[in-house]
Formats: C-alpha cells, structure tokens, sequence
C-alpha cells in the first residue's frame, strides 16, 4: 500500500522493531544461562535447567538455571565475604558504582529494552519509553544519595545480606528499585528474579562485570518460587525485600517471623479509578488506557476498579467502549500495538477464569471487535459492567486487561467504594475541582494517589501499599529508610529473660488479702472490670504484694480495638495534638511525687525518680514533634508535584516494656499519640498498676475517649489476639525475642505492620535511642499524591 493509500484508509502499517541485538546477545551465550554469584557465572548445583520462552510466539528463548538450596548458600557466602570491603568504600565511590551502572544500562538500553519486550511481551513501546528510561533514573538518582548517605543519614548503617526477589512484570524496573537502594546503603544483595522472565537480570550480571563491581556485591539465582523460599529461609540473609502476590508476601512474613530478618512487602491491588462529573473526560479515558491496559493490566498499581459518577456514566463508557475498540493487540514488538502478550499460559488461564467467573456473578462483559493475533498468548481489552462491589472481579487482582466498573453518587460515596478492598496500593482521581480531589486523596487508604493522572512513577518519589498491598516503600528517602538501620539497634544486646514467675490468677471479688491498690481496666475513656472476672497479683521486687491488676482476655482487647476505632483523635489538627500531650506534662509534673512514691515500690526509688521526670521531658519532645513531623514535596522529571505526606496508620497494638514501666509504655504510646493513631496498650505485666495513674493523666487531659486504652494481663495471650484482630492497622511488640516472633507471625492474616524491638535492649532513658525519628517513622505511613501542573 502506498503512503497515499494509507492516509486515505489510516491503516496501521507493521512497524516491527529489529530485534536482532538482543538475540545476538542470546546466541553469544548460547542460549544457556547459570547463575551470576561472586563474579563469575556459576554451573547451578544441581545440574537443573528450565526454558524461559517468547509469549508472543511460544519460541524458547533460553535455558535458564534452576537454583537449589546449594546454589542460594553460595550467593549468600559470596554477599557476606562481599560486605566488609564495599561497606569500607568511601561513599563516594559506591557512588561512582551506581553512576557507572546508570551509564552502562544507557548505553545498552535498546539491547534492554527489546530483551525485555521479548522475555514478557510488553509493548517494546513500553519497555523503551517507561520502563528503561525508568531504571537508568533509578540508578542516577541513587548514585546521588550514595554519595549523600553519611551527611543524610548519620548514625544509620546497612542491613547486611539482602535477599530480594522480584516479579515478572516489570523485571528490570523491579529489579532496579531493588537493588539500586540496597548497594547505594552499602548493604550487598541476592536477587532471584522471577522464573517467566529472568533474562535482562542476567543482562544486568553482565553489566556489573562490564563496570568491573567488586565481586559479590550483586549476585543473581535465577529459579521458581522453591528458590525463592530457599532464600527466604537462609540463615545468612539479614533482610527480604520482595514483590509479588499477597498469598506469597504473607508466607514470607510467615517464614521470617522467628528471625530478626527485616521485612519489606510490595504486593499486590485492586486501585480505585474515580472519576467524577466534574472531570475532563477525554483525558480521563486516556488516562484509564494507561491505569489498565498498559503492560495489559499485569501491574500491581493498575487502576482496575473504575468508580463513576452516575450523572457521567453512560457519556464515560461511550467514550471508553469507543478508545476501546481503537486499541491494537499484537506483536510486542511492534511499535504501533498497545496491547501486547500476557506472560504466561498460567496468568492467561487465571485471567479467564476470572472473568467468567465475575460474568457468572452477574457482570457484563464487552470486548471490541479487535482483530487478535492467532499464535501466542493474547486477552482482549475487556470491559466488565454492572459490577457489584463484593463480586470477585471487584475485589481480586485480576493482572489482566479487564476493567471493571462500577457508579457512586456522592464524594462520601466514591470514598466508601474506593476504600472498599483489603488493599491499598494506589488510586486515581478525576475531577477539575482540587478541592474535591486533594480532599478524596487524603481519605482513600492507598500510598500513591494520583490526582487526574496515573501510574506515574520516580526514583525520587516513594511507591508502596497501605493494608494487605503491604509495607514499606521503594523510592526517594523513605524507600532508603528501608535499607538501613540504627547503628546502636545494630549493635543492641538481648533482653535476659527476667526471673519473675507468673503469678496465678485470683478472683477479685473474694480476694482477702490486704491490698495497697487495685486498678481497672481502661477503655473507650472509661474504667473498665475485666471480662475474665479474675485479677491478677502484682508484686514488688522482694515478693510483696503491692495490688492487683485485672487479668484481660480476648473480649477485652475486642472493646478496646472498638473504642480505639471510634477514637476522634486521628481527626484532630497537629496543634491540638500537641497541646493534649503539653496539658499531660502539666498533669504529670503536678502529681510527680506521688506516682514515683507508687512506681518505687516495683523499680525502686532512684529508678521511679528517673522514670518519671524522664517521662515529662518525653512528653515535651512528642508535643513539640506533633506539628513538626511533615513530609515533603517531591519534584518528578514530569510537570507533577508529588506531595509526600506523612500520614497516621490507624489502630495500632503495643506491647511495653517491662523494665521501664512508665517511661517504656510512655516512649511507644507518645509517638503514636503525636502522629495521630489510637491505641490498645499492654502495659508491662511486672508493674500494670501505673495504668491506674496513666488514666488519671489521661482524663484530667482532655484526651479523647478511646484514644490509649490500657489492657492489663498476661502480655503473650493478649500480644496473639492484637496481632491477629483484623481491625489492628499495626503491631509495636517491645518485649522479649519470643513476643517479637509472635507479633510478626500472628499479624500475618491482614499483613499489619509490626515495629518490634527484635527482642533487644533499649536504653529509655537515653534520647539518641529512645525517641524521635525512627519512632515516628514507624507510627506514620507516607502517601505521594500526584498533581500534574502547566497547561
Ligand atoms: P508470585 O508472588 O508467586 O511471584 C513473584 C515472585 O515470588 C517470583 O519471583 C516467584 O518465583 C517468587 N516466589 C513464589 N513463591 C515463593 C515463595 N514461597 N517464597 C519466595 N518466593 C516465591 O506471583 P505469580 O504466581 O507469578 O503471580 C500470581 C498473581 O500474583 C498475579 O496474577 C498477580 O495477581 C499477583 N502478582 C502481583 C505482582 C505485583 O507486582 N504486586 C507481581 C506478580 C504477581
């Protein structure tokens, strides 16, 4: 056809892109490729290969190694003989490490790109206009805070051995966030890619060679998910950063509990596209082209629930059926498609399967009349209506190009829909009024929302979920955060178990001994008797009885995750915040003696003197930090703000101390009351009376009923049912090494985010360890919102 012709018929004509580099880059290595550990190419231990195959035609592309539990030791050796000399390096030279990979993946990105789009399918479109260009950012930006670390982040030191492992929709991308961060921190790191599509990691080994990387820094397994346990599971690995699907985030949380490895989870979601009247719809139907077709919707963030505003409803999806049909499916390296192969027959079936099944729950299902490819694995651009918002098609990920959609009257009600998941990964929201939309933003539960555009992304802005879409961010300062550690936590020895027994529980109401006091329970702002019915004894460091303490149970911790869900305090502006806790240091300075009298009995008079004039200056340092605690805004390539606010969690459990009783439970309580969460509070069971001066404190206040409540009893039963309550956003365990398994084992089910001490002495009378930064780090979860600007 002539280019005449073809302006007549506007016919796409093949643009297909040459992919001869990148198979040459095959053909140099036979087609076989072994694991990249200490340098060198390694034979895997077993002898075993698997194919890694071209989903756009089913050709095999390559053998690839299998790694065994051999194979995953030998990496790990190789990190941790790897990790004194590159923590030695100046940071300026890891930064010049980074740089140089940075420049290398530019030089190689067309080679990349096209491996890339040939391993999984993806539009070559894509992987050479989003997803490379978006490594060789990530490298450069984190060459620059390698370079920045000691000044940015003093008294901070690496993890050690990390362990990460990735999925196969975005690999070279995942792979960067991955490893970037960790090496930029001086930590040393096994990666396993994902099994469909491990060949531009084993690009990347070669390019570490390339740049001549000290031997051990970057090491690749490549394997299945077996190989991905093996890691989770060894010893040697100090800390799992892993992305991929809820169901395997939460086995490793699972696996990891009894270790001290830290944990950080990207998993999976079901975003909200809200779209309100208001809005520019031509740009929003272009905008949902990109939140759920792009990379045919196998992305964590797609935004795959589409939330309309009635009034518009029949206009939007006119207008979406319309693009729809416009869309073209085919050849992944065709630069003119924009659709291209699904990864694998198993994601292909699962896709099917998901939708029939929505169809069957009463859901219609249009797809336009695209012409499809014959050969390879390929799932039409669908779009689902009449969705109702507990069908499956609306609640679980589906990684396909399937949209479903659903209508809402009011904000309050697109809020409410929106928020209706046990995710929180991302959200869009269309309107042209930024009141409406900064003020959805701020009420959908999600740590990315972008603001009339989507699935924008950068190196400088952190990415990652609320609730089941898991914790921990990648990206600028906070996804940083997640490779480091306090160097005095690092170095912190094991509690010693205290040699105080258990003692057995009493009825309260025949007990005949001759009590000094006896305290309540404290929730909702309300005193409370105990469910059990029972108390138990508390008694001093010589044996006496100094009072008895109600004995909680399950029904207790229930009332008080109610009462704390009801508490106004997240509500409250920064500046009253802080002025409750000033008006508590008043109230504790006037009845100082008297409580340090009380607390000498269990700690002794030096020790309570201390605890308490301590406890008055910690209440001052969270009352000045209340208002202070901000985020930042960030400044992407693209014409966008990326504000990052620090915002609260929730409904958070903690469990205290036991060898500080007032100061310990103060130093957890007090960051989570400045950032705005409510609490379920364990105080310490060697001395739980002090909850009978925390509540006189508490109301004299004016602290918002159900703000703290104080539950007393035994910590490891109360510690189970916290950990497990599904209304519990997050766990603070800082106990013993036991307790601090439990927290992460039992907070598996919602994947709440556990803050633990790892069983660890902390010194709470010293500022540097006890307060401050990393407390509120953990008692806030950053959201970016997205808001484009410009014409
Ligand atoms: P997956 O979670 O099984 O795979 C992700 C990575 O984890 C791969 O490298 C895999 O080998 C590894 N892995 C699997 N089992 C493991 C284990 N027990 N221990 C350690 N590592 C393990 O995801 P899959 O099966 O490929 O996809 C299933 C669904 O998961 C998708 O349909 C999608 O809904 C979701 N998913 C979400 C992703 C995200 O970015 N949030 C990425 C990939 C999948």
């Amino acid at each position: 056809m002539s280019i005449a012709e073809k302006f007549v018929t506007m016919e796409y004509g093949p643009a297909p892109e040459d992919a001869k580099d990148a198979l040459l880059w095959l053909d140099r290595h036979e087609r076989r490729f072994v694991h990249f550990i200490d340098g060198t190419w390694r034979d895997p231990a077993e002898g075993i290969f698997f194919d890694s195959t071209d989903p756009a035609t089913g050709d095999k592309l390559a053998a690839v190694a299998q790694g065994s539990a051999a194979d995953v030791d030998a990496a790990v050796k190789a990190a941790r003989n790897a990790l004194p000399k590159w923590q030695s390096l100046s940071t300026h030279n890891r930064a010049r490490y980074l740089y140089a990979m940075a420049r290398a993946i530019q030089r190689h990105s067309r080679r990349l790109a096209v491996l890339e789009t040939l391993d999984n399918g993806k539009p070559i479109r894509e992987s050479r206009d989003i997803d490379i260009p978006l490594v060789i950012r990530h490298f450069y930006h984190h060459a620059g805070w390698a370079q920045l670390l000691e000044t940015e982040f003093p008294g901070y030191t690496a993890c050690g051995v990390v362990g990460q492992i990735i999925p196969w929709n975005f690999p070279l991308l995942m792979l960067a966030w991955k490893i970037a961060p960790a090496i930029a921190t001086g930590n040393t790191v096994v990666l396993k890619p994902a099994e469909f599509t491990p060949l531009t990691a084993l690009a990347f080994a070669e390019i570490c060679q390339e740049i001549e990387l000290p031997a051990g820094v970057v090491n690749i397994v490549t394997g299945d998910g077996s190989t991905g346990e093996a890691l989770v599971k060894h010893p040697g690995v100090d800390k799992i950063a892993f992305t991929g699907s809820t169901e395997v985030g939460r086995a490793i949380r699972r696996a990891t509990a009894p270790s001290h490895k830290r944990l950080s989870l990207e998993l999976g979601g079901k975003s909200p596209f809200v779209v309100f009247e208001d809005a520019d719809l031509d740009s929003a139907v272009e905008g949902l082209v990109d939140g759920i077709w792009l990379n045919q919707g196998q992305v964590c963030c797609a935004g795959s629930r589409l939330l309309m505003q009635e009034s518009i409803a029949e206009t939007l999806m006119e207008k979406i059926r319309y693009r729809m049909s416009t869309l073209r499916v085919g050849s992944p390296l065709d630069k003119g498609i924009d659709i291209g192969a699904i990864v694998a027959p198993v994601q292909l079936e699962r896709i099917r399967r998901l939708v029939d099944q929505g169809v069957a729950e009463g859901a219609t299902c249009w797809q336009p009349r695209t012409e499809m490819p014959t050969r390879g694995l390929y799932f039409p651009p669908t779009l689902l209506s009449n969705v109702h918002p507990s069908s499956i098609v609306a609640q679980q990920e589906i990684f396909g190009p399937v949209l479903a959609a659903m209508t809402f009257r009011t904000p309050a009600e697109a809020v409410e829909l929106a928020n209706n998941t046990a995710y929180g990964l991302a959200a869009s929201v269309w309107s042209e009024s930024i009141n409406v939309s900064l003020q959805v933003a701020a009420q959908i539960k999600a740590g990315v929302v972008w603001v009339n555009c989507t699935n924008m992304f950068d190196a400088a802005c952190g990415f990652g979920g609320y609730r089941e879409s898991g914790y921990g961010r990648e990206g600028g300062r906070e996804g940083l955060i997640e490779y480091l550690e306090p160097v005095w936590f690092k170095n912190a020895s094991s509690i010693t178990p205290s040699g105080r027994k258990r003692e057995a529980p009493v009825d309260g109401q025949h007990a005949d001994v001759a009590i000094d006091r006896t305290v309540k329970l404290y929730i909702g702002g309300k005193q409370a008797r105990p469910d059990s019915g029972y108390s138990f004894e508390v008694r001093g460091e010589k044996g006496e009885l100094l009072g008895e303490a109600p004995l909680g149970n399950r029904k207790d911790i229930r009332n008080a995750v109610e009462a704390a869900r009801k508490a106004v305090w997240g509500k409250t502006s920064a500046h009253n915040r802080a002025q409750v806790l000033y008006y508590m240091a008043e109230n504790l300075s006037l009845r100082q003696e008297e409580i340090a009298r009380r607390l000498s009995a269990a700690v002794g008079e030096a020790q309570a003197r201390r605890e308490v004039a301590m406890s008055i200056e910690r209440i001052f340092t969270y009352a000045a930090w209340a208002d202070k605690f901000d985020g930042a805004v960030h400044n992407p390539p693209s014409r966008t703000i990326a504000i990052a606010m620090n915002e609260s969690i929730g409904t958070v459990g903690v469990v205290t101390p036991t060898d500080a009783p007032l100061l310990g439970l103060l130093s957890l309580v007090l960051p989570n009351l400045a950032a705005g969460n409510s609490s379920i509070v364990v105080p310490s069971e060697t001395y739980p009376l002090i909850v009978g001066d925390l509540y006189q404190i508490f109301d004299t206040s004016d602290l918002p009923d159900g703000t703290v409540n104080l539950v007393t009893g035994h910590t490891t039963e109360l510690l189970k049912t916290i950990a497990e309550h599904d209304d519990v956003d997050a766990v603070w365990c800082f106990s013993d090494a036991d307790n601090a398994a439990s927290a992460k084992l039992f907070s598996a089910g919602n994947l709440k985010q556990v803050f633990t001490n790892e069983g660890r002495v902390i010194d709470w009378y010293d500022p540097k360890q006890a307060e401050g930064r990393w407390f509120l780090q953990h008692a806030t979860q950053v959201k970016n919102v997205w808001v484009p600007y410009g014409e």
